[in-house]
């Protein structure tokens, strides 16, 4: 079945059971700066999980874009995009396990004509650390269901060590792989997040996918969670009933739906191909590539079909990256867009594809979408000419250099890209990072990414030297400097509340003219994804150019204004309120900056302790 049949199908069917259809929200989520792209369904929905009223009603059905930042550079296998279509079904408070378990059930089995017995499930063991019971009642409803099918579906308490065996269908895993919430387990939920037990279905295609000669997973036991390819999730039906409160996992006041099903997926089942790309998603851009390469695609593990698969995802990413407002650059959104861009272009080169060809293809893409998505195609294609040109100006030099270094290196007996190697590929050539990280993982090559990060650095510190230098006639003024990064921590504590919790206070900062270190309170170490977040927020604050108001109020004002600060020993004095938008709202002695666009680039240097139950982090503008 095409994927235009698969989408409309689903939709309708559950038109049927009394779900209202709403459209994608973007990419870039609206009015929601906890992240940086919308990565699954339940984004737009958080505020109707919560319990807020849906206009629509409390059940709907959408087709979502997602794009998942962190699986770019697992693009290149079979399975993985990075851009991808959700397909989502939601119940805020209404319809529960039994109708959403037998609805997917049967959309999947009659309206995609998915035969029953190559379904395989999964279900939350259970978790006696944090008293949530194991989820049997779903295992119930499933086996149900396949009986009425005329399969006896075998559950069992799994283990990896020892494979599936004959007749086995239903699995129980923990936390780790049948709990969903946006930031995973339950110890990672932060205080106010919603999460719960995960059902997921498995598309079986086939033994031989793990059994080939050249299999490495032959002898391997298999289970459905294993890589061996055999086995597919399609979709996790999630039953939002939980929400992490003073530390602790609490039953929530609503029992909530969240299904998620991957659309190129299902799609992919349905066409018997555990190939994605050789779907009508990815096959036209397939065979484009092919036609502008003069080679073709064989859907094996080879360099050549591996580079055609990362081109092909990140041809449709790009496409509706810079479609939803994410144009190429440095920063936040837009560095991903230059990346997957970047990267195309890079495996396009290895296939001999030596002329621009991006703007070109994204025809291909808007075809595959045609009557479902729109396109600005003309700032499309401008943007994917404007980035492409850019980077192949220094692609064939930086790739020289690239390859240069490695041979001098493999020479020498080390092999090792150094910091300052790596960082002038970055500098002069415009290879990100993480490009330069693959690259040099494909020569079997260590990446010393310290030494990048502190050569990235440095370059920061003197560039700001220079540009402070510069600045009233070679006096760097350091009042100027530290009344920025003051206005740069207000901006900090509110993203550090919004990517950890309410829970945060600040419990102490001081701040030079070189850097700010400011202590809060957080239990436990702050994640690198979570410190990325915290950066991005600031830095968008920051383009954004809001202005700083500043207000002076009674405490009592202060306080019902929502403002946090200290709020000790000040009864009964008016205290000042600096207010950035929405943002940031704070009890503060001032000074700051007139408005945030004043700041320059925010920098996270250091994550630490500082004492228990209290956390430090150290930053610097650039
Ligand atoms: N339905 C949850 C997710 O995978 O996004």
């Amino acid at each position: 079945m095409e994927s235009k049949e698969v989408r409309e199908k689903f939709l309708k069917y559950l038109e049927k059971k009394g779900c209202k259809i709403t459209p994608s929200a973007s990419l870039v989520p609206e009015n929601d700066p906890t992240t940086l792209f919308t990565s699954a369904g339940m984004q737009q929905m958080v505020p109707y999980l919560l319990g807020e009223k849906h206009p629509l009603g409390a059940r709907i059905a959408n087709s979502q874009k997602c794009f998942r930042a962190k699986d770019i550079e697992e693009v290149g296998d079979l399975r993985h995009n990075t851009f991808f279509e959700m397909l989502g079904d939601w119940s805020f408070n209404d319809f529960f396990k039994k109708e959403q378990i037998s609805w997917i059930f049967e959309f999947l089995t009659e309206e995609i004509g998915l035969d029953p017995k190559r379904l395989y499930i999964t279900a939350f063991r259970g978790s006696p650390q944090n008293d949530i019971p194991k989820d049997a009642e779903t295992v119930e409803i499933w086996k149900e269901l396949f009986k009425k099918n005329g399969i006896e579906a075998k559950e069992a308490d799994f283990s990896e060590k020892n494979g599936m065996k004959e007749g086995e269908r239903i699995f129980y895993y923990d936390e780790n792989k049948n709990w969903w919430s946006r930031s995973g387990n339950p110890e990672n939920m932060p205080e106010g997040e919603l999460g719960g037990p995960d059902s997921e279905i498995f598309w079986d295609f086939g033994e031989e996918l793990k059994l080939h000669e050249n299999s490495p997973w032959k002898d391997q036991p298999c289970h459905v969670n294993c890589d061996c390819g055999r086995f597919f999730e399609i979709g996790n039906n999630v039953f939002m009933q939980y929400i992490k409160e003073q530390g602790k996992i609490r039953p929530f006041s609503k029992k909530n739906v969240d299904f998620g099903g991957g659309l190129e997926r299902i799609v992919a089942a349905s066409q018997s191909s555990p190939d994605v790309f050789k779907t009508d998603l990815f096959l036209p851009v397939i065979n484009h590539i092919e036609k502008i390469s003069e080679k073709k695609y064989a859907g094996s593990e080879s360099e050549n079909d591996k580079c055609f698969r990362v081109i092909a995802d990140h041809i449709r990413a790009a496409v509706f990256l810079i479609s939803d407002g994410a144009n190429p650059s440095n920063k936040a959104q837009g560095y991903f867009t230059r990346r997957v861009i970047r990267r195309a272009v890079v495996k396009a080169q290895k296939l001999g594809i030596n002329e621009n060809f991006m703007a070109r293809s994204a025809e291909i893409a808007y075809n595959i979408y045609d009557g479902i998505y729109d396109f600005p195609k003309q700032k499309v294609e401008e943007e994917l000419e404007k980035e492409e040109s850019k980077f192949r100006k220094t692609l064939a030099e930086g790739l020289k250099r690239f390859n240069n270094l490695v041979s001098e290196n493999a020479d020498s007996g080390k092999k090792l890209l150094r910091g300052s190697e790596s960082f002038y590929l970055y500098q002069s050539f415009g290879f990100p990072k993480e490009l330069i990280q693959e690259l040099a993982a494909e020569e079997d090559f260590e990446f010393d990414e310290k030494g990048f990060d502190n050569e990235f650095l440095k370059h920061q510190e003197l560039s700001r030297t220079a540009s402070a230098g510069m600045f009233k006639g070679g006096l760097a003024d350091a009042g100027e400097q530290t009344t920025k990064l003051h206005t740069a921590a207000h901006l900090m504590l509110a993203a550090l509340r919004s990517v950890l919790g309410s829970h945060v206070s600040q419990k102490g900062s001081n701040i030079t003219a070189e850097r700010l270190r400011f202590d809060f309170s957080h239990p436990q170490k702050v994640t690198p994804e979570e410190l990325e977040k915290v950066e991005a927020l600031v830095n968008e604050q920051i383009a954004e150019d809001i202005a700083v108001e500043e207000k002076e109020m009674s405490l009592e004002e202060a306080k019902n204004q929502g403002a946090v600060g200290a709020f000790e020993n000040k009864y009964g004095e008016a205290v000042k309120v600096y207010t950035i938008g929405g943002f940031s709202k704070e009890i503060c002695g001032g000074p700051h900056v007139k408005r945030t666009g004043e700041l320059g680039a925010f920098k996270i240097i250091k994550e630490e302790s500082s004492s228990s139950g209290i956390r430090r982090i150290k930053a610097v503008l650039n």
